[in-house]
């Protein structure tokens, strides 16, 4: 199996460092490609991969390829790809909001997998939505499972509404949570602890919390219970929470990030 990455950015990199690693490509080296040359100097010097820096020698003899650009890069990339394709490739796009049915247009071709990647895929502990297109086999969707689960987790949807719906939830949530850790070191750092301190201090509290939720069953809620007792600390601050609606402001944030891929689906 020949696996490409067209894409050498933040995910196309991360997708392609995690099934390099894996034993999935039976020791071939994957393929890259990027418009950039100084990148692809980069990648050549780390040996890690097979770097092409022109589409006709990489595209023909992949069996299966990655689309890892920015979705308003995806029309560019689809009229340079097109002439080389064949329908017997399945391609899966890491991009956000450009549907099943443009990425078919757009080259030819009918075998496609689309999913919803996010940023922790970077240190093995990403979480990937996927769905495919009716041509895309059990076997092939059970290959291109194996591969995204190089990088973390995945789950298979349905549908592709479901796509553009993690992407408010797991896609963009990275930030969400990163946004919420800059408000408690901000707080920290306002309460005269050391820029240091106020880091250790937020990483361990995300970090252990995490960790308790992940070793049972319990509900984020019942955490809450047994953190919070009556009239205590813990309590305000949540008091605090609900009386400013943080929750459905973060809900609404969700379903901001769900609307904003459904957009960009029909921009593309
Ligand atoms: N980053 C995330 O957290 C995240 C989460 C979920 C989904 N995604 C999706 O992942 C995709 C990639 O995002 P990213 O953050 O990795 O973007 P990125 O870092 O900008 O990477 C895209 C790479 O593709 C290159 N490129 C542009 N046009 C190309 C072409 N025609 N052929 C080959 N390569 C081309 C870019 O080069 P230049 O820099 O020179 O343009 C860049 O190196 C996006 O579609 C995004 O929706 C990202």
């Amino acid at each position: 199996m020949k696996v490409l990455v067209l894409g050498a950015g933040n995910m196309g990199l991360t997708y392609a460092e995690g099934m390099a690693a894996s034993p999935f490509l039976n020791k071939r080296k994957l393929m890259l490609f990027d418009v950039s040359a100084e990148k692809l100097e980069l990648l050549e010097e780390m040996g890690q991969f097979d770097v092409y820096d022109t589409i006709d020698d990489c595209v023909p003899k992949a069996d299966i390829i990655f689309i890892a650009v920015k979705p308003y890069h995806a029309d560019e990339l689809f009229e340079n790809i097109k002439p080389f394709v064949n329908p017997d490739q399945i391609f899966v796009s890491l991009m956000a909001g450009v549907t099943i049915e443009s990425i078919q247009n757009g080259l030819g071709i009918n075998k496609v997998v689309r999913t919803m990647p996010n940023l922790p895929a970077k240190v093995g502990k990403g979480v990937t939505s996927f769905t495919e297109s009716k041509e895309v086999s059990r076997v092939e969707l059970l290959m291109v499972r194996n591969l995204l689960d190089t990088t973390g987790e995945s789950i298979h949807v349905e549908d592709e509404n479901f796509i553009d719906k993690s992407t408010g939830i797991s896609g963009s949530g990275p930030a969400y949570i990163f946004y919420f850790m800059q408000s408690m070191m901000e707080a920290a750092l306002k309460m005269g602890f050391s820029k240091n301190d106020s880091r250790v201090l937020v990483s361990q509290t995300f970090e252990g919390a995490v960790k308790l939720f992940n070793e049972s069953d319990l509900s984020p809620q019942t955490w809450m219970d047994r953190v919070a007792s009556k009239g205590g600390t813990t309590q305000a601050a949540l008091d605090s929470m609900e009386d400013n609606n943080v929750k459905e402001l973060i809900k609404e944030a969700a379903y901001a990030a769900f609307d904003r891929a459904t957009e960009l689906g029909q921009e593309a």
